[in-house]
């Protein structure tokens, strides 16, 4: 048998634990959504999610090494998720993979959570091989990182306002359509007409590769305001077209970005990901430049313990320690 890793993560709103064999083998992979706690808020209160995550992380990681069938004492390391995030979730899990490391003797090691979405590509059936150029969208992240070789990024362009994520979820939000809004906003675009009202794209006119969304969000709010209340035709037209300007901007960037860096593949990340448009549409637009797309399953998209493990194990093999006197470090960045 390979090394055995347990990874944890609770940076945010989901308590997740999971099991792999080499880092690519998944065994489990737990995963404890909090969305009935936060979705009476229309988003994640950060009190709330520490609370759930202390409540279910040990029962969550028992369920993980239940699940692959192996025990404490059968684990070759730790990761954990160390940031960027909320301190108080971090702390959670960070907490108990340092009580765990102490007491079993295991090497641990602390995992940037963007490192790990872009490793959850590393467990589809198509790993990407390096150099490649990587699009993290999530809730509170939307970046592109050059990967020239592994466990090495270099920032190519980031947003300068909202993560797309959290446009959708503020979108969801103004159109009363509840949270999460992501996967919500998807299922009434599917209704809509996306070319029913023009969303205008932030103009970037310095010539960075980066994202702005708050413009489209804005834009929406104003109409929703001039032309409210919306019956459910009109929010299905308005959820198609925001989605639509948003798809566009991500895609638009992320290959003109490959194209100006010079790789031959992309890889698209982070919950947002999940979104189907965005999906075909990136692959629509990168098959025609030639550009090799790689997207995992949206369940590895979506925050989860088996990409962060995946990352720990690349890490621990390359000799990382972390110390017991390791801590969350909620403003971390990957380069
Ligand atoms: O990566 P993730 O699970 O957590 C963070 O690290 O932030 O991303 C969560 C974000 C939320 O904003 C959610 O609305 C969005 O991903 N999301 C989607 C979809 N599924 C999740 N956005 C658009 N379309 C989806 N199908
Ligand atoms: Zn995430």
């Amino acid at each position: 048998m390979g090394k055995v890793v347990l990874g944890i993560e609770s940076s945010c709103d989901e308590t997740a634990a999971a099991v792999l064999v080499d880092g690519r083998r998944v065994l489990s992979s737990v995963v404890a959504s909090q969305d009935d706690v936060h979705a009476p808020y229309g988003g994640v209160v950060p009190e709330l999610a520490s609370r759930r995550h202390l409540e279910v992380i040990v029962p969550v990681v028992e369920k993980a090494l239940a699940e692959a069938g192996v025990r404490l004492g059968d684990l070759d390391g730790l990761a954990v998720t160390q940031g960027p995030g909320l301190v108080g979730s971090l702390l959670v899990g960070c907490s108990l993979a340092k009580a765990l490391a102490w007491v079993h003797g295991l090497p641990l090691v602390g995992v940037n959570h963007l490192e790990g979405h872009i490793y959850a590509a590393f467990l589809t059936d198509d790993p990407p091989e390096h150099p490649f150029l990587a699009l993290v969208v999530s809730g509170g992240h939307t970046a592109l990182y050059h990967a020239p070789a592994p466990l090495t990024y270099r920032l190519v362009g980031q947003t300068r306002d909202d993560a797309a994520g959290e446009a959708f979820d503020k979108v969801a939000k103004l159109l009363g359509l509840g949270f999460p809004g992501g996967p919500i906003i998807q299922k009434t675009a599917e209704r809509g007409d996306s070319r029913a009202i023009d969303f205008p794209l932030a103009q970037i006119t310095d010539g960075a590769r980066d994202f702005s969304f708050s413009g489209i969000k804005t834009a929406v709010s104003q109409y929703v305001k001039r032309h409210g209340p919306l019956g459910e035709a009109q929010v299905a037209d308005v959820a198609a077209s925001f989605q639509a300007a948003v798809v566009k901007m991500l895609v638009r960037r992320t290959v003109r970005a490959a194209l100006h860096v010079g790789v031959k593949r992309v890889l698209l990340t982070g919950g947002v990901a999940a979104n189907g448009p965005l999906r075909a549409s990136l692959a629509a637009e990168t098959a025609e430049h030639g550009i090799h797309l790689h997207v995992p399953p949206p369940r590895l998209c979506t925050d989860n313990a088996a990409m962060i493990t995946a990352a720990g194990t690349a890490r621990l093999a390359a000799g990382e320690r972390a110390p017991l006197t390791m801590n969350a470090i909620p403003d971390l960045v990957l380069a």
